[in-house]
């Protein structure tokens, strides 16, 4: 099978230095080199990191209270065509970021090549995070805009001008109905509003602790639809920081790294994964915890290896042994 892969070292959606050295960090923990190896897919565009650094301040002021919006744009515009260009071609498309604000590109990119090549058809994404990330610029506290790309993405959030992404047009965009987040616990008061409002599907860690996380798959991929492309885009801080302690904004209280692998692995086993992310690893966070950035990247691998069918041979191995 063919993989595109687009490794974005990019960390203008947030404050925090260290994000951009994510891809290649895992890239040397030797990840895609199991991709190829063990899993056997044909890797394209791998290798290259493409590391984009933000704009002179003076360049890149506020606007409607967005940090760096002018570089956070045309970073993800240019993300969204290399999606676009891997994923026209038929091929699964993995981006490791990176700050969320990335999902900007690589949603618009996969969400355009689904629907041209699947004559209009609306993707699905799953959302895995400890945070919703859909503030709009008024109603996000911070102005990063790593907590907005969900409010851009579904149409919330619009913007005229081509360098405050008014680059993304309707072809990028995907619907509030086909959104489905799992994880969350740390959200905004303004986004709890706009959850509620437009009644958008969300499990929550309670919603995981009531019913555990096979339940929760159960029900978030039925919501989605069999036979519906989906978009996984995973942000490594749903996982407790017993996990992965080295992301920007950690909240306790998270997945085990064993409910999150599963997520993975589920979607993985529907058939219908178009394009995963994987985000908000930072290997220059939490150096006091003894091997905290070495365990975060570890995590971060097996998520990506479930999510692209690791667990396929286990399963047929269990199976083999059961029968
Ligand atoms: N809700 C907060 C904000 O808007 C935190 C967002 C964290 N997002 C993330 N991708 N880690 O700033
Ligand atoms: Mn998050
Ligand atoms: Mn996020
Ligand atoms: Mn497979």
């Amino acid at each position: 099978e063919d993989l595109g892969v687009v490794a974005v070292g990019f960390s203008g959606g947030q404050g925090k230095p260290g994000v951009d050295a994510a891809p290649t960090a895992l890239i040397e923990s030797g990840l895609l080199d199991q991709l190829r190896d063990e899993l056997g897919y044909n890797l394209h565009g791998h290798g290259a990191v493409h590391s984009y650094a933000d704009l002179a301040p003076a360049q890149d002021p506020p606007h409607r209270g967005m940090k760096n919006p002018r570089a956070v744009s045309a970073v993800t515009r240019q993300i969204a065509d290399q999606v676009y260009a891997q994923a026209r071609e038929g091929r699964l498309v993995l981006t490791l970021g990176g700050d969320h604000s990335v999902a900007i590109g690589t949603i618009a990119g996969s969400a355009r090549a689904v629907r041209e090549r699947l004559g209009g058809r609306e993707m699905a994404v799953i959302w895995v995070d400890a945070h919703a990330d859909i503030n709009t610029p008024e109603t996000s506290g911070s102005g990063n805009i790593h907590g907005m790309p969900v409010s851009f993405l579904t149409g919330l959030a619009r913007e005229e001008k081509e360098e405050f992404f008014g680059w993304l047009k309707d072809e990028h965009r995907i619907s509030l109905k086909k959104l489905v987040y799992i994880g969350l616990r740390d959200v905004d008061a303004g986004e709890k509003r706009i959850l509620r409002e437009n009644g958008i599907k969300a499990f929550s860690m309670f919603d995981i602790d009531r019913h555990g996380i096979g339940r929760v798959m159960d029900m978030a991929l039925a919501h989605i639809g069999s036979d519906t492309p989906i978009h996984l885009s995973f942000d490594v801080d749903a996982l407790d920081p017993m996990w992965a302690p080295s992301t920007g904004t950690p909240v306790r209280g998270g997945l085990t790294l064993r409910e999150g692998d599963y997520i993975c692995e589920v979607v993985h086993q529907t058939g219908s994964l178009v394009a995963v992310d994987l985000v908000e690893v930072n290997p220059r966070l939490a150096p006091e915890i003894e091997m905290g950035a070495h365990e975060t990247v570890r995590a971060g691998c097996s998520l990506v290896r479930c999510a692209l069918g690791e667990s396929l041979f286990t399963a047929a191995m269990a199976s083999t042994v059961t029968s």
